[in-house]
């Protein structure tokens, strides 16, 4: 995930000092902003006053136990997460405290990267909400119809508006379902040929024998049927633009042709020996990479050249990261509306999933019609995980870390599967197959 852009505030509650200090010291040089407090009494009163995105308790306090402070945030703060600290032989107070909502515990002793790990996870799950909320909220950042906010659109907004004020060609490249047909409208939608036609050709969806007379018209005569002269495309989109979407498919004697037009701004129509001046704006897409191409023989590099003048690459969906979320509300709301339907909303879980580390191969337009599809299917106002298509469950679930101990892959493992029995440590040995006193000895280890 995107680093947070503001700064998150964590307080942190311990009642010994010097922990406090240390877990200041360390998250402070992270960058986040830290308040501190000695016991829970103190710690409620910070967060009267102060908005906390993170609260970080002991749970061993004298007096107030940390599992008060969970309590009370889970029932006033609904924008602040928490981390227990347990020590092992309370593994029964840490399953209570993730019953009463606390995001994550951490036993001690941790690590620093243990606990960096779990403040980052914890903190990604508050922007998250937050995000969902808003998005949900206010309608869509829409620069050209197109929905992103995250760095590389940023960047490709950028890209569209010096393109648009230029006159060259531009090649858009990017995986399928990228956007490239929208970026190619802005660019022509912002520039001064605006008030012209916008031609899109599909070179790929037009067979080659037709693909001539298409693009550059005939002349009466040129061919059997030929009965009178047909403009074609390029004539269409005379003073505008033609966008000659998959230009990787044309063959090489197209590309000969397409050639011509670009370095002559004229066309020839099928049967006419003279060629015809036009003023169009070319831009040109593809999904694969024409160098590659080029070096197999398979495209002219002299086109290339020629198309390559400007060129706008789109980021791969996953590569966006929050703006999936953005999408996810904008096709959300755009199909419930299509449809008459109530605008639904994502569970917490359900988006965690949307955003984990599913590739997304067919981007932008594999979510929308992921949407679309759970929009017609849902019955409840709140999509739940179970909803959502199963190439995209499947791949749920973190990263592996591939750099972790065994040590300590072990020590997490047993306790989450002591925390989902509710800290029995008989039915816990059950399931791990290991008699109690390994159990005990494993848990003491560490
Ligand atoms: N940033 C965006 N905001 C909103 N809708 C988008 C965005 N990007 C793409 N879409 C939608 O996703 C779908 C695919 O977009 P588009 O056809 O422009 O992609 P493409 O890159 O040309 O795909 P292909 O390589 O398959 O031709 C369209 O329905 C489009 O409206
Ligand atoms: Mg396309």
């Amino acid at each position: 995930m995107t680093s947070p852009t503001e700064k998150s505030s964590i307080l942190v509650v311990d009642d010994v000092p010097n922990t406090v200090e240390v877990l200041q010291r360390n998250l402070t040089a992270q960058g986040y902003t830290v308040f501190t407090a000695l016991g829970v009494p103190e710690a409620i009163r910070i967060t009267e006053s102060t908005p906390v995105d993170l609260v970080i308790t002991d749970l061993k306090m004298p007096k107030v136990s940390g599992i008060d402070l969970v309590r009370h945030v889970r029932e006033n703060l609904k924008d602040t997460e928490v981390i227990l600290i347990t020590g092992y032989p309370s593994i029964e107070g840490a399953v209570q405290a993730v019953k009463m909502g606390a995001e994550e515990y951490l036993p001690k002793p941790f690590t620093d990267e243990e606990l960096l790990a779990a403040v980052r996870r914890a903190l990604d799950k508050v922007r998250m909400r937050r995000l969902n909320r808003g998005a949900a909220a206010k309608p869509a950042h829409k620069p050209y119809g197109l929905v992103g906010d995250s760095a590389p659109m940023r960047e490709i907004f950028k890209a569209i508006s010096k393109a648009a004020s230029a006159s060259a060609t531009v090649l858009i490249t990017g995986e399928s379902g990228t956007g490239k047909e929208l970026v190619a409208r802005a660019i022509h939608y912002s520039s001064r040929r605006a008030s012209a036609a916008f031609v899109p050709v599909n070179c790929g969806g037009i067979p080659e024998g037709l693909l001539e007379s298409e693009l550059f018209g005939y002349v009466k005569g040129a061919f059997t049927g030929a009965d009178e002269s047909r403009a074609g495309f390029f004539q269409t989109a005379d003073g505008g633009t033609i966008f000659l979407d998959e230009i990787s498919e044309t063959s090489l004697n197209m590309q000969v042709k397409l050639l011509r037009v670009l370095q002559d701004r004229e066309v020839y129509m099928v049967g006419a020996n003279r060629g015809r001046a036009v003023d169009v704006r070319v831009l040109a897409s593809t999904n694969k990479s024409l160098p590659d191409l080029v070096a197999k023989g398979l495209f002219r590099e002299d086109l290339y050249f020629r198309l390559n003048v400007i060129s706008i690459e789109l980021p791969a969906l996953r590569d966006r990261g929050d703006d999936l979320l953005l999408l996810t509300h904008h096709f959300t709301r755009k199909y419930a509306q299509e449809s008459g339907r109530p605008v639904p909303r994502f569970s917490d879980e359900a988006l965690a999933v949307l955003k984990s580390n599913y590739r997304w191969p067919g981007n932008v337009r594999e979510l929308e019609n992921v949407i679309q599809r759970l929009i017609v299917m849902a019955e409840g106002d709140c999509i739940e995980v179970p909803d959502l298509p199963e190439p995209l469950r499947f791949s749920a679930g973190r990263q592996p870390d591939l750099t972790r101990p065994l040590a300590e892959v072990e020590a997490e493992y047993i306790r989450n599967v002591l925390a989902s029995v509710g800290g029995n440590k008989t039915r816990a040995a059950e399931i791990l197959q290991i008699d109690r006193k390994t159990l005990r000895e494993k848990l003491k280890k560490r």
